[in-house]
């Protein structure tokens, strides 16, 4: 299995915050943003990990993170010139995933949950996580049948079918860099992950855990707040 981190986009969110460094930069409470996507993946099993900047202040996460031996892991690095979307990680990242599965986590989402046992057992197919939460139509939605078995997953939607939140952490087999590959862009002009998973959907090939630990996609003034509050408390109850 290899590890996606994708760590660039444009966190117009943060402005003035990020008008002169990266999101996944920001300290949330006591280390760079990116530490946490680092640290789920390697939690999960995963050390073999793409990580995918944008071309502005690209040299500070060589700095920050290097080759990966600090962190017991092995880091590459590719550029995304234009925040296509999502579903770009998988095209940017074709020859770094070769033959094998890949798990992409988003640079900005924080978990405090060990992913291991469910990224080991992956075989094939695609396999998401999702969360309760109180504004889905911020997230890809999914709607569940009266057996909890997904039907359909809906990106960004005016009237969510559920309050079910897709996080961001995707595992998925290597027919993932095809499709991705055959993906149009959508209405806002992105090639969307929730296409991604719709096809795997559609297949019967997907399988939805439902998780309710901390999740925060810490994109908003807010967020980010809460969850370096989140991680300072956490630290301290470790003291
Ligand atoms: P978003 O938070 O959706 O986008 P953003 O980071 O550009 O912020 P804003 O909406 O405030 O302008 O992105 C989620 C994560 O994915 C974040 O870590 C950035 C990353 N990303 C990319 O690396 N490339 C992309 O093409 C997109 C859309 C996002």
């Amino acid at each position: 299995m290899k590890g996606i981190i994708l760590a660039g986009g444009r966190a117009t969110r943060l402005r003035p915050l990020t008008t002169i460094t990266s999101k996944q930069l920001l300290p949330v409470y006591d280390k760079p943003m990116i530490y946490y996507p680092i640290e789920t993946l390697i939690k999960a099993g995963i050390t073999d990990i793409l990580i995918i900047i944008a071309p502005d202040y690209s040299g500070h996460f060589l700095n920050l993170l290097g080759d990966g031996k600090e962190f017991g892991a092995r880091f590459s690095y590719a550029v995304q010139k234009e925040p296509k979307g999502l579903a770009d990680a998988f095209i940017i990242g074709e020859d770094f995933i070769g033959d094998d599965n890949v798990t992409m986590i988003l640079g900005d989402n924080i978990f405090d949950q060990d992913f291991s046992k469910e990224i080991k057992e992956f075989k094939s197919g695609a396999m998401v996580f999702a969360k309760q939460v109180e504004d889905p139509e911020r997230f890809g939605v999914v709607e569940f049948d009266q057996n909890m078995k997904a039907i359909s997953i809906e990106e960004k939607p005016d009237n969510p079918k559920s309050n079910y939140a897709v996080v961001g952490l995707y595992t998925y087999d290597n027919r993932i860099v095809e499709y991705a590959k055959n993906l149009k862009p959508s209405p806002r002009g992105e090639i969307e992950i929730t296409d991604l998973n719709n096809i795997y959907l559609q297949n019967g090939e997907m399988k939805v855990k439902i998780f309710d630990t901390l999740w925060e996609d810490a994109g908003t003034f807010d967020s980010l707040l809460r969850v370096s509050n989140i991680m300072a408390e956490k630290s301290k109850s470790k003291q």
